[in-house]
């Protein structure tokens, strides 16, 4: 019996086994196809769901969103396609404890009124063009005039001013954000039409990575800037004298009274320009020295140390009560430290807070200002043909 059980049972197992066996096959096509929809319909549905809100609507009634970017460690970057502007940005602290590390405003109305370029895209050409003009191949140009006698961040409504269009196909919901803006030919007094890209995203290494490409039709000046103001103790709370800044440059480009560069490259030996060595950013901000005065503070453009065009080191920045300390890489040839001289606490940012004189710094990677008008800088014209691609990481950790 045992033994005919067993051989029935074989058999009947064999059999059962078989029918298993085409029942599994059968499971499994089902489960794969399955899945296969469903990972299609995921992936649909993850390049069509970024991660976003309203952020309201511009004065001519376009609506804009803020989209949300953010890491596996808690990092999180909100901005927004209104002058591509990131909005909050929140990194540890040496607890892990989260803050909003950049200065803002809680309504896209205060970003349309009044803003200092907070946490903006900066073009067609970041900072100052001596009296708005300069000669591109014989030809003279004339830009619009927004700064004293001069021309600063691409003009009366530069890049931070302008509705980027957000390509939903490349983006990645809640990693990268892919904004698209086309500059038309004659914009702010620029030639060409200028195509301009610019890829955000926040990695695991908690870093916020921005790559910048551009494209012409016809010879024209070109220089991308991201203009965050940082306060790494939290977005206002108090100055940031105390942060401890070190500059990987050996030299700065000194300005005149309108803070449009001389054409020198002055040496940081020996003056409160000299980050070599990580100094307080208010250690010598008062100091009896003429560059200082030109900018009220700092706000000039640093030679980075750096072979040109490598990707490297810039700047780096502590913050010793939190313990945040944030490096800046980039591919860029300078970077504009700007000590937030202008900020007067008149205006009051997220959460009702007032931003008092020098609650934020901006480490404003780039080519030089004025470079059009200075045939011994780095250059700055783009071509048809070319591609500009600029690349800069705004690094956070803590100790
Ligand atoms: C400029 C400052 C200017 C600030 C805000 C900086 O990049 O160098 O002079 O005040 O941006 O507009």
């Amino acid at each position: 019996m045992r033994y005919s059980y067993r051989i029935s049972g074989w058999v009947t197992l064999n059999s059962r086994n078989k029918t298993m066996k085409t029942s599994f096959i059968v499971a499994a096509l089902g489960s794969a196809l399955l899945i296969l929809l469903a990972s299609c319909s995921a992936k649909k549905q993850e390049s069509s769901t970024m991660e976003k809100i309203s952020f309201g609507r511009t004065t001519e009634g376009t609506e804009v969103n803020l989209y949300t970017l953010h890491n596996k460690n808690g990092m999180e970057a909100r901005i927004t396609n209104y002058g591509g502007i990131v909005v909050s940005l929140l990194v540890p602290d040496r607890d892990g404890k989260l803050a909003d590390v950049v200065l803002g405003f809680d309504s896209l109305a205060s970003y349309v009124k009044n803003s200092p370029y907070f946490g903006a895209l900066v073009g067609r050409y970041g900072n100052r063009i001596g009296k708005g003009t300069f000669e591109l191949n014989g030809t003279k140009f004339k830009l619009a005039i927004n700064n004293g006698a001069n021309h600063l961040h691409g003009g009366l409504k530069g890049f931070d001013k302008v509705v980027w269009s957000v390509d939903e196909q490349q983006s990645k919901p809640g990693k990268l954000l892919v904004l698209t803006y086309l500059s038309k030919d004659g914009e702010e007094g620029y030639p060409g039409n200028l195509s301009a890209k610019v890829v955000y995203s926040v990695t695991d290494s908690n870093e916020l990575k921005i790559e910048y490409t551009a494209t012409t039709d016809k010879p024209t000046v070109v220089n991308l800037t991201h203009h965050s103001y940082f306060n790494l103790a939290g977005a206002g709370n108090g100055n940031v004298l105390d942060h401890e800044l070190f500059i990987d440059a050996e030299r700065f480009t000194p300005v005149d009274s309108g803070l449009i560069p001389t054409g020198e490259l002055k040496s940081v030996k020996g003056t409160p320009m000299d980050f070599t060595a990580a100094t307080a950013i208010g250690a010598r901000i008062n100091d009896a020295y003429d560059q200082l005065k030109n900018g009220g503070g700092y706000d000039h453009n640093w030679v980075l140390n750096k072979a040109a065009n490598s990707f490297g080191l810039a700047a780096r920045v502590y913050e010793k009560t939190s313990g945040r300390v944030m490096e800046v890489l980039t591919t860029e040839p300078g970077v504009q430290f700007y000590s937030g001289n202008f900020l007067d606490g008149t205006l009051t940012g997220k959460g009702g807070k007032q931003y008092g004189h020098r609650f934020g710094f901006c480490l404003e990677t780039q080519h030089f200002p004025d470079s059009p008008n200075k045939p011994q800088f780095p250059p700055t014209t783009l071509n048809p043909g070319q591609t500009l691609t600029s690349t800069t990481v705004y690094r956070f950790s803590a100790k």
